[in-house]
């Protein structure tokens, strides 16, 4: 793979560009962090984290990973052992990842989902997202793997203006592709100037791209909390990207969970369709029209000692020590849904009756 991955740091958080041919030497390439597709497992309306049991689930979210997700998926759950396969390319890894899903508002007051779209190097990819794992960029510093039973959230669905978390703040950002996978210029780090951290107000002929960096420091203890974030914590000092510490209540480093969504917004693009009023007529599945309620949920599942192994050795995408399959074959990977409803084509409203609110 040829591809460069710019980082730079920019506002305190570590800033992967986007994918692009670069001469820049010295910088991260695809062979510093672990990127793989994730297809798409199913979109239903369940929450293992946040609702555990609860059928359904307050608004409508994109699962992708092993096939062992379910309804209430308890900590002590040994997830590798009862999933039987995985929509990721690495075999070992039955983890589940689950994001909010996109919808178009049209003029006439319907809603239609946005489809997923497969990214750069990753072609055949259906639906879902990218997920990357980074093990520090001086492959010096240790980190150490999930444990059984860890989960985390990202975000916060309620939100409808910047988290008050300023480190969750600068770990979100979307783009608008106005341009084949960009626009990708020099020194355009994620959460830089060409980012928003909220919808961007103007049509993306080229797709609509968002990121989402999880926190790298634990507790050491808790697998899970309340508010499935304050057993983990951002750097006290630093950034993943440059001489980090970790503050004294959560000193466990842990590898760099990134991912990475891409909607094909294509089909919506006509003007016409779009409010008249120069608002943007996108909505997340749980009512935000404004962006800043995205969320990312994890829940880890890699069988053994597999994640730890590749950390081990700062390994980029081809990790000789890990298992994979074909994207091919990862897009064979199913799990029926536990919640069936119309969740594609014209709707008269948002999956569970979910109204709108800025
Ligand atoms: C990237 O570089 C490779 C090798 O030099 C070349 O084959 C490819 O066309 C380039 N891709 C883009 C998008 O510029
Ligand atoms: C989970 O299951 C796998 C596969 O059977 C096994 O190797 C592993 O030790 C189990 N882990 C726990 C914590 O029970
Ligand atoms: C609403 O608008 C969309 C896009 O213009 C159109 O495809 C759909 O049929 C309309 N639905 C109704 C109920 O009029
Ligand atoms: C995006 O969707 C359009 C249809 O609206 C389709 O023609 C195109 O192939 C899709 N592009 C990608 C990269 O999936
Ligand atoms: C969902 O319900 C529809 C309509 O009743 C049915 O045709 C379809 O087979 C069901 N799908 C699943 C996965 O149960």
């Amino acid at each position: 793979m040829q591809y460069l991955i710019r980082a730079t740091v920019i506002v305190g958080i570590a800033t992967l560009a986007s994918t692009q041919n670069t001469s820049t030497p010295g910088g991260p390439t695809f062979n510093d962090f672990l990127r793989f597709s994730c297809s798409e497992l199913n979109i239903q309306r369940i929450d293992p984290l946040v609702t555990p049991g609860v059928v359904p689930s307050p608004h409508l979210h994109q699962f992708v990973g092993g096939n062992a997700l379910a309804p209430t998926m308890d900590p002590s759950m040994n997830i590798s052992d009862e999933a039987t396969c995985t929509t990721c390319t690495y075999t070992e890894d039955f983890s589940n990842y689950w994001t909010a899903v996109l919808f178009f508002k049209a003029r006439n007051g319907s809603f239609h989902r946005v489809p997923l779209m497969e990214n750069l190097g990753l072609e055949g990819q259906r639906g879902g997202m990218t997920v990357y794992y980074t093990a520090p960029y001086d492959k010096k510093t240790k980190v150490t793997a999930f444990k059984t039973g860890f989960r985390m959230l990202i975000g916060d669905p309620g939100y409808r203006a910047p988290s008050p978390i300023a480190q969750e703040y600068k770990s979100i950002a979307f783009r608008c592709f106005t341009e084949p996978w960009g626009p990708a210029p020099p020194a355009s780090e994620i959460g830089g100037d060409w980012d928003t951290r909220y919808f961007p107000n103007k049509p993306c002929p080229y797709g609509l791209r968002v990121n989402n960096f999880f926190p790298t420091c634990w507790d050491g203890v808790n697998v899970d909390s309340p508010d499935h974030k304050s057993h983990v914590a951002y750097p006290s000092k630093g950034t993943f990207e440059t001489d980090w510490e970790c503050p004294d209540t959560h000193p466990v480093k842990l590898p760099q969970i990134l991912y990475e969504t891409i909607w094909n917004t294509s089909a919506f693009n006509d003007a016409s369709m779009w409010p008249t009023d120069g608002t943007q007529p996108f909505v997340f599945s749980m009512g935000d029209p404004t962006g800043y309620g995205w969320h990312g949920d994890y829940l880890f599942g890699w069988k053994g000692d597999a994640l730890q192994r590749a950390m081990d050795r700062y390994c980029g995408t081809d990790c000789p020590v890990l298992e994979t399959q074909s994207i091919e074959k990862a897009n064979t990977c199913a799990k029926a849904v536990v919640v069936n409803e119309t969740v594609d084509g014209w709707l008269g409203g948002i999956p569970g009756g979910v109204k709108v609110t800025s």
